[in-house]
């Protein structure tokens, strides 16, 4: 890979800058600035580069239609703010862009286009819009480590068409999950859960090899405790993954890796409820599962206390609603007390894990934090994932 560092001339480039500004949003409001913190370096280091910056992120999954809820602009503001510098944003059609026009009669030195999702070439890869882009600019830098796991025309088809670079956040990352994987301690634990169950279900068999203990918390768990035959309400699981859970549970027979997941749960009837402690043989047709029961967070705790690095990549349950944080509180504490007597070596990933990490100010207690969810797991898999194959 091709570092940004070390391209010779960046003065008066105009420069594609593809980054993940993939927050959690609420309402219009950011409610959790980590992503925007960890990109500021790269913004910094072309500013003042004397280069033209034109920023390419993506937030949500509009699924290539113009969602007004799913805007960048509010995001924009914030970096506006974070850099001190007015940044235009384009919401014209990217199509009736071109090199020339783009910063004119503005005298601007950084711009902004709107969520590249709103485009469906955007997912399908598509080359002719990844040419177009492409022509807007000099050159290109992916600082999007956390969505390079997705095959997508401004993260993998752009660079056909651009000369390419590694940003300063990618390399970072990359490096600092190298290390793990090549100086890791065991017994070695991997805590997954989240809400996104399509990108993870598929990734936890290849993991298994690598692990001792594979926990299975958050919205994937559902599946499998719907696969035990339990009933799970209105809880959110993904369809046809019987074969996959079975070939999880076949794996790990293989590679001798505990998997472990809820054995009680806490339920609402709605994602603002209280909560209720659930057995899994007693979930009603009208709840929903939110988070782990106290039976499960006391295995979890016994996991980790007996493991020398830990894995964790998405929250227990539906943090969002502190009735339903406890489970990830708990995971979080545990890993924070071993690692301030230093008998652990802990890395945490994903937005959602980091905002909920952020909320009780506990980041600087794990040892390292990355900013990508799926692509951390995919990575940890051993796969090349298409956004770093295409730097190569
Ligand atoms: C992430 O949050 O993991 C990245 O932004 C990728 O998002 P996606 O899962 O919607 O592709």
């Amino acid at each position: 890979m091709k570092s940004i560092k070390n391209c010779e001339n960046l003065n008066q480039k105009k420069v594609l800058l593809r980054l993940d500004l993939n927050v959690p949003l609420n309402n219009g409001t950011i409610t959790d600035e980590t992503r925007i913190n960890k990109i500021l370096p790269i913004v910094k280091f072309l500013l003042d580069s004397n280069s033209q910056v034109i920023i390419i992120s993506h937030v949500g999954r509009p699924k290539g239609k113009v969602n007004k809820d799913l805007s960048l602009k509010p995001i924009c503001e914030n970096l506006e703010k974070k850099i001190n510098k007015k940044i235009k944003i384009i919401t014209n059609n990217i199509f009736e862009l071109s090199k020339e026009n783009l910063f004119s009669g503005h005298n601007n030195q950084i711009i902004f286009l709107e969520n590249i999702r709103f485009y469906a070439e955007e997912e399908t890869n598509d080359a002719s819009f990844a040419k177009h882009l492409a022509g807007l600019a000099d050159l290109f830098v992916n600082d999007a480590f956390s969505c390079s796991h997705r095959a997508h025309a401004s993260v993998s088809k752009i660079t056909q068409f651009l000369p390419s670079f590694a940003g300063l956040q990618l390399e970072t990352e990359i490096n600092a999950l190298k290390k793990v994987t090549t100086e890791i301690k065991k017994p070695i634990s991997c805590i997954i859960g989240g809400s996104k169950i399509s990108t993870k279900i598929g990734v936890i068999k290849n993991l298994i090899p690598k692990f001792d203990n594979i926990i299975i918390v958050g919205g994937m768990a559902n599946n499998i405790i719907s696969y035990k035959g339990n009933k799970i309400g209105k809880s959110i699981k993904e369809q046809n993954c019987e074969n996959i859970i079975k070939e999880i549970f076949e794996t790990s027979k293989k590679y001798h890796c505990k998997i472990t997941y809820p054995s009680d749960v806490l339920v609402g009837k709605n994602m603002s409820d209280k909560s209720e402690i659930k057995e899994l043989d007693n979930i009603k047709d009208d709840e929903l599962i939110l988070d782990i029961g106290p039976k499960t967070i006391n295995e979890i705790k016994n996991i980790i206390e007996s493991s020398k690095t830990v894995l964790w990549n998405g929250p227990a349950g539906y943090f969002e609603n502190p009735n339903f944080a406890n489970g990830s509180h708990e995971i979080a504490k545990t890993i924070i007390k071993k690692n301030k007597d230093g008998s652990i070596y802990s890395v945490v990933g994903g937005g959602d894990t980091v905002s909920l990490i952020n909320k009780i100010s506990a980041i600087k207690n794990f040892n390292f934090v990355s900013t990508a969810g799926g692509a951390f797991l995919e990575y940890l898999e051993g796969k090349e994932l298409p956004g770093i194959k295409a730097l190569n």
